[in-house]
């Protein structure tokens, strides 16, 4: 067997022999003339003129080849109590017929259709409709508000929005029609067409003429098959959150997608196609993209698309009864998951309820998984708990330990080695490599590997200056941290104002933006304050206008409605506080990563460039009001 080493280095030194070799997984309809495409450097594009559909990888080839009975899909609700397996042959029936509703609302290949869908079968089914069709889709997560789904209608104009009456939340049903509605109204580009999924928790108002049925419309719906598309062609966008309120489309292929997530659920995640994995993770963000659909259905496996909480759905022995009664092999959710879980049942006392000696690996992504996490779920699960290291824009991980290459010893901290494909440097600020054991900027030298982003949604410019401009000839990954003698990775922080909150990448901008909106604040700033649950919550500095004598609580409560409505609950904006004035650079810079160290209660470095440095006592001050700096700091 090929060690990591050896198959790591092959990677990198040859890596067009090494990807042609893995695209031998997947069915095209028209072979490939280019490997790797280098004509535009620094843009690089795998798998040139190769075609191929995405939809028919995942589905009509299992069945196809006489896997047809086997469980493509294994949807768990505990919020609904529902339970449903769908087969190979049953998932294409549906997804072809979904394919030709789409189409019968004018939907072909390259135009955009937005899912914005609670986890139900239908957001696995319309996805994979629009792959069958060429067309592209961009799901947005459940928990974004209006507002942000209207800024996302616009970038991606799409033809077709697909949403359901409801999602479910274990203490409320939320209405995603009213919400659907008001983005449409508030976006500048209408889209033609929804189809909306009646959920009986709570039924939608359709508009006559703009809104369909999802059960009248897939009733009368002639099947539609596959369209071929180029390997280059967008299979999907997927916004997320940059320096700025405007979020990053981040666009995926079909080729490169294919090939990688393929070959990554082999050797990153060492599973075999007839296994289950399970994602506990949402459609809307990348892991639910890469892991809960595309991932283990390109592979053939079964996955599972799991409707609930690691905790109060009914309780803390939810996961384990999930992987006991579906049999999962392997298993994939974020840390905070597991604190979660943790915090309720601090000694896994529900674990004994159920078997769970079928589980073969544990991995975790999303935010830095704290070491307690990590050996708490190590002692508990007695499997291989695998921290790997992916963004939004990698599409899967860059970093992890990968089980089925092989299995190297675990440090606590690190997200282990570098995924083979995956060519990390630690650089400083002038681009110069760091030695081992020192920290600065994570990069990874040009070209990426398959499957990882080629460009950003309309916006070729700004993909270059947020991602290839910083060190020329490399990506930069905007996170900070180091690797040390053995090659092991350490990600450490954002270098940008990104944060995370509860695996849930935020925009500090764009949450400035909502607070600055109301009428009587005249300047804000958010920062990311370390949380023992969420990793990171925001907490919120506001100075009033002059003149503006209201109780400060009145105030605040208003700005964090403000935040649910406008960003969305999943913000979990729940503290501000008033000042009088931001400490800011003597340019005008504020002072986001002084303000962040004050919070956690560490030592902050104040620069030389301080416009006052009376103005630091003044936050520590604000910051005690609302039980900052908390009594135990960050682990
Ligand atoms: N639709 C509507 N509202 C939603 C929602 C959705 N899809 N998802 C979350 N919300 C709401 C929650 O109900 C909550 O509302 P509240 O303020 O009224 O309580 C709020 O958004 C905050 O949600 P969250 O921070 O997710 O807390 P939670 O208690 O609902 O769940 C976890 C906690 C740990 C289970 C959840 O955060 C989680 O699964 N995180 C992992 C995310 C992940 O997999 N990321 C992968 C990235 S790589
Ligand atoms: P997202 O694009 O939402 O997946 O968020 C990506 C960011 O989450 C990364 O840039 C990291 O900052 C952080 N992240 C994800 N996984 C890990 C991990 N295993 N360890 C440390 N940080 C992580």
């Amino acid at each position: 067997m090929n060690t990591y080493d050896e198959v790591y280095r092959r990677s990198i030194e040859d890596p067009e022999g090494f990807w042609r070799e893995a695209a031998e997984a997947i069915h095209w309809d028209q072979p490939f003339e280019k490997v790797l495409d280098q004509s535009r450097v620094p843009f690089y594009r795998w798998f040139k003129g190769g075609k191929l559909n995405t939809c028919y990888n995942c589905v009509d080839r299992h069945v196809e080849a006489g896997r047809g009975d086997r469980a493509a899909l294994i949807y768990d609700s505990p919020l609904t109590g529902t339970k449903d397996t769908y087969s190979y042959a049953r998932l294409q029936g549906e997804v072809s017929r979904f394919a030709g509703v789409l189409r019968g609302l004018g939907v072909e290949k390259g135009d955009r259709v937005l899912i914005y869908m609670p986890m139900v079968p239908e957001a696995l089914i319309s996805m994979l409709a629009c792959a069958r069709l060429g067309a592209v889709h961009s799901v947005v997560f459940g928990g974004f508000a209006a507002h942000e789904l209207a800024k996302r209608i616009d970038d991606a104009t799409p033809k077709v929005i697909v949403s359901a009456s409801c999602g479910i939340e274990p203490k409320r049903v939320v209405p995603y029609k009213p919400m659907l509605d008001q983005a449409i109204e508030l976006a500048k580009v209408k889209p033609t067409s929804t189809v909306i999924l009646q959920r009986e928790q709570a039924l939608a108002e359709l508009t006559p003429g703009r809104d369909h049925d999802w059960a009248q419309a897939m009733a009368s719906a002639e099947p539609a098959a596959c369209v071929p598309v180029e390997a280059t062609d967008p299979l999907y966008i997927l916004y997320t959150s940059g320096t700025t309120g405007q979020p990053k489309g981040i666009v995926r292929d079909n080729g490169g997608h294919a090939v990688a997530l393929h070959w990554s659920m082999k050797h990153v995640y060492g599973l075999e196609p007839d296994q289950v994995y399970w994602a506990a993770s949402d459609v809307g963000w990348v892991v639910g993209h890469s892991y809960i659909v595309y991932g283990p259905l390109l592979y053939g496996a079964t996955t599972v698309l799991y409707e609930g909480k690691p905790v109060g759905t009914p309780d803390a022995g939810a996961f384990w009864r999930v992987i006991q009664e579906h049999g999962v092999k392997v298993f994939f959710t974020a840390p905070t998951a597991f604190r979660a879980i943790k915090q309720q049942d601090p000694d896994a006392k529900l674990l004994a309820d159920y078997d769970t000696s079928g589980l073969d690996a544990l991995f975790l992504a999303g935010e830095r998984c704290d070491p307690d996490t990590l050996r708490w779920a190590e002692r508990n699960l007695k499997v291989p708990v695998v921290d790997h290291w992916w963004q939004t824009e990698t599409g899967w991980a860059i970093a992890a330990n990968p089980l089925g290459i092989e299995q190297m010893p675990v440090k606590a901290g690190s997200p282990t080695k570098a995924v083979p494909g995956w060519h990390v440097k630690i650089l400083d600020d002038t681009g110069e490599p760091v030695p081992a054991g020192h920290i600065g900027n994570i990069v990874v030298q040009l070209p990426l590997p398959p499957g990882s982003l080629p460009t950003l949604w309309n916006a070729e410019e700004r993909y270059r200056q947020s991602y290839l401009d910083a060190f020329p000839g490399h990506y930069t990954t905007s996170d900070a941290g180091m690797m040390d003698e053995d090659g092991y990775i350490y990600v450490m922080a954002r270098t940008d104002d990104v944060i995370n909150v509860a695996g849930h990448r935020l925009s500090t901008g764009a949450l400035e933006e909502v607070l600055a909106e109301h009428p009587q604040v005249a300047e804000a700033a958010v920062i990311g304050v370390h949380d023992d649950f969420r990793g990171q919550v925001p907490v919120g500095f506001v100075v009033l206008n002059a003149g503006v004598d209201r109780p400060h609580d009145d105030v605040v409560a208003e700005l964090v409605q403000m935040m649910r409505d406008r960003v969305g609950p999943v913000a979990a904006f729940k503290v501000a506080v008033v000042v009088k004035r931001l400490p800011k650079t003597r340019s005008g810079k504020v002072l986001r990563r002084t303000m962040r160290a004050l919070a956690d209660g560490e030592t902050p470095s104040v620069p030389a460039t301080i416009e006052d440095p009376g103005v630091l006592p003044e936050i520590e001050q604000a910051l005690g009001t609302v039980g900052y700096p908390k009594p135990h700091p960050a682990t």
